[in-house]
């Protein structure tokens, strides 16, 4: 497999000839993932777990074995841990509502999360502690252990990879440690999904948020992982159709989970294009992706030495999908709207992590983020537009 050859599979790429570098924010879709959908739109759209015609007993099996392509790309134990979700922020929202809600009184993030991965335990009134980071923004994982020791049984929640900087977190390191405090752990695998295999039984997490968008499927579809043992102990969240053994005036049961949390029509084609995603990347490798990706870092770092006033906050030779960056005396709006009239899309701003921002003293930052169609001509394309941009803005 060329691994330069795969724009072509993308027919995004086929009427433009745009540098696009947000993949981060969503990436382009593969056109099988195109197909998908619309055949199932197409040749047998019907609903699902509810119809007794052949149709809808075919979308059902198709929904299903999607369940079981994620369950697969997760390495979960059983398809009945995955639950689909509208994408990464609703899981956690759901973990939120339907589990720590009623179980815990502290959560325990770090300090690159995702608005994401802040706001729903502060809906749900809950104590907030932030782990601090070192002055490369890597994790200080003798704080994150004092506060597992001052808060013990809390819940953790964390980032894998920052959507920001570009920085992983070592989550199986960081789970052994938060299991010896009796914590339980949410993994946010929105960002670090799409650049390295996730074995859910070997890192020992709890609960899992994917976004499928972002792993080059649909948007409005993502999967949250559930640890079986934990099935127990999740309360409804939604109620609607489907997800019900029978429901009175007085009272409902509920279906076990997944379908507990799955009522009202679902996004069924969304699913259908996630699975095709998931088997896109998993015909690829992630061997071959993250040499490829390792290359354009490595050669965007090289380029990087050579841009006058850069200001950098981490060492963005080990970034993994994202590199973050600052150009003195420029705003990086101004960047991001003269290098998009140049034909490269960035993007600019507080990327959903204000707090971090906030901490680092600054509003913003460009930020670069790759997919695997991206190549070295896209990075000097970049770079190009880049310096045109500043010395625009210098004058
Ligand atoms: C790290 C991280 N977590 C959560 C999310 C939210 O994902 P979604 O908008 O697909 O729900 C994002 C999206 O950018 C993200 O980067």
């Amino acid at each position: 497999m060329n691994i330069n050859t795969l724009k072509n599979d993308f027919p995004f790429f086929k009427n433009n000839k745009l540098v696009y570098l947000d993949s981060g924010a969503t990436a382009q879709k593969p056109q099988i993932v195109l197909d998908s959908m619309n055949e199932f739109h197409k040749s047998y759209c019907a609903n699902i777990h509810r119809s007794a015609h052949g149709l809808g007993n075919k979308a059902t099996q198709e929904y299903e074995n999607a369940r079981q392509t994620v369950s697969k790309f997760l390495n979960a134990k059983t398809k009945d841990e995955i639950v689909f979700t509208s994408g990464a922020t609703q899981g956690i929202n759901l973990v939120a509502y339907a589990y720590v809600k009623e179980h815990f009184k502290h959560v325990i993030i770090s300090g690159l999360e995702h608005h994401s991965n802040i706001i729903p335990w502060q809906i749900i009134d809950k104590s907030l502690h932030v782990i601090d980071f070192k002055k490369d923004l890597h994790v200080d994982l003798e704080h994150f252990e004092s506060l597992l020791k001052s808060y013990p049984n809390s819940f953790v929640s964390l980032v894998e990879t920052s959507n920001t900087f570009g920085i992983t977190h070592p989550i199986k390191e960081m789970i052994q440690l938060a299991r010896k405090y009796g914590s339980k752990v949410l993994v946010d695998a929105a960002q670090s999904s799409v650049h390295s295999a996730i074995d859910v039984q070997d890192l020992d997490a709890d609960f899992l948020v994917l976004s499928a968008h972002k792993l080059y499927g649909p948007t409005g579809i993502g999967a949250l992982y559930i640890k079986k043992d934990l099935h127990e102990k999740c309360k409804a969240f939604q109620g609607g159709g489907g997800a019900i053994k029978e429901v009175t005036y007085e009272k409902t049961v509920y279906m076990p989970i997944p379908y507990m949390y799955e009522a009202g029509t679902q996004h069924i084609a969304g699913a259908i294009g996630f699975a095709s995603a998931l088997e896109y990347i998993r015909n690829i490798g992630f061997n071959l992706i993250q040499k490829h990706e390792q290359e354009l870092i490595a050669y965007t770092n090289e380029k990087l030495l050579h841009v006058k006033n850069l200001i950098r906050y981490t060492d963005t030779k080990n970034a993994t999908g994202n590199i973050s960056f600052n150009i003195k005396g420029i705003h990086h709006y101004d960047l991001g709207v003269l290098l998009d009239k140049q034909g490269v899309q960035i993007r600019v701003g507080h990327h959903c992590v204000q707090p971090t921002m906030k901490s680092l003293g600054i509003k913003g930052t460009v930020r670069i983020s790759f997919g695997l169609y991206n190549t070295k001509e896209d990075i000097d394309k970049f770079f190009y537009a880049l310096e045109r941009s500043i010395k625009m803005l210098e004058d």
